[in-house]
């Protein structure tokens, strides 16, 4: 098959300013990766091209990229699969980390997020003499995250990370969840009030991307959402992330839809004056986009079909984390 890669190349040292995109056409056979035909333009056809791998067969997570606009790993990912047509395949950098060169990241980012969770087990008081043993039961469910090889994609499809670079991001909170669910750990509390904090849990706005693009199903938005179980389940409950998702889920159970005023000042709570004024004015601004249903009055009357919904919560009393 004829390949069309259409790259976007960055060179610091040029003395052109930002990305231009580079075509590039090759034969191939069908069975290519991206990977692999990345590396044979490289090889055979432009040796300035700069790209990142290492296993090509999904194990090392370095060669994760943009492949029309998905992050993927791209040795996992096949040109039929992307372009069955020989239509023009667009690969370019990773999001929300900044490019050193053509296809490569500074990891720096990923890893400092990573590192800021303290990624090793803490056991306090002594040290068994042989290993630290684990029953398998209660090690079953760290198997997801313990998947996880750190490729990044998940942190280059986060929305959060596009507007807020403070945000701990899905990776390291996959990764503390693997910690705070560890049995040989001893730091749960310590790690579940700062994961409680600002950036933690609470700044997830559950789009599903991290989700959507994981190549080893980690489902870093799942475990976030176990994290915040934990974090109301330890009884951290005074903070506006814990409120909001308490209050979202006893209107909609009780009305079937949500109160958006009352949630507002469950979240903030009635003194904190300048926060109540900036959700007004956001949620003013919504309504004028047509996108906030108009309430009859300033009451929230019971929607038909209620109690269906109030059962929804009753029988899954964790459908609240997803609030
Ligand atoms: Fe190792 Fe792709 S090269 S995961």
């Amino acid at each position: 098959m004829q390949a069309n890669l259409r790259v976007r190349r960055y060179d610091p040292e040029s003395a052109e300013q930002g990305s231009h995109l580079q075509d590039y056409q090759i034969e191939v056979p069908d069975h290519f990766t991206v990977l692999d035909a990345l590396m044979k333009v490289r090889e055979e056809d432009d040796p300035s091209l700069a790209l990142r791998c290492s296993c090509r067969a999904s194990i090392c997570g370095s060669c994760a990229m943009t492949v029309n606009g998905r992050a993927s790993l791209v040795c996992k990912t096949k040109m039929l699969d992307v372009a069955p047509d020989g239509q023009a395949v667009l690969v370019e950098p990773m999001n929300n980390q900044r490019v050193v060169k053509d296809l490569v990241v500074d990891l720096q980012f990923f890893w400092g997020k990573v590192r800021a969770v303290e990624p090793y087990l803490q056991p306090r008081g002594e040290e068994p003499e042989g290993e630290y043993i684990a029953s398998n039961e209660s090690m079953l469910n760290l198997l997801t995250p313990m998947g996880c090889i750190m490729c990044g994609a998940c942190v280059s499809a986060c929305t959060v990370l596009e507007v807020d670079k403070n945000f701990l991001g899905p990776a390291a909170l996959a990764k503390a969840y693997r910690f705070v669910a560890d049995p040989r750990d001893d730091e749960t509390q310590q790690r579940l009030e700062s994961l409680n904090e600002s950036s933690g849990v609470w700044d997830c706005t559950r789009c599903y991307m991290c989700v959507d693009v994981c190549p080893k199903g980690v489902a870093p938005m799942d475990r976030i959402m176990d994290l915040r179980e934990s974090i109301i389940e330890a009884g951290m409950t005074n903070t506006p992330g814990a409120r909001h998702i308490e209050s979202f889920a006893r209107t909609v159970a009780h009305s079937g839809s949500l109160d958006e005023p009352m949630l507002a000042i469950d979240t903030w709570g009635r003194t904190n004056i300048i926060k109540l004024m900036d959700n007004a004015m956001l949620g003013f601004r919504t309504l004028r986009r047509g996108k906030l249903p108009l309430r009859s009055g300033p009451f929230h009357p019971r929607r038909p079909g209620a109690d269906a919904v109030g059962r929804i919560f009753k029988q899954d009393p964790a459908a609240k984390y997803c609030a």
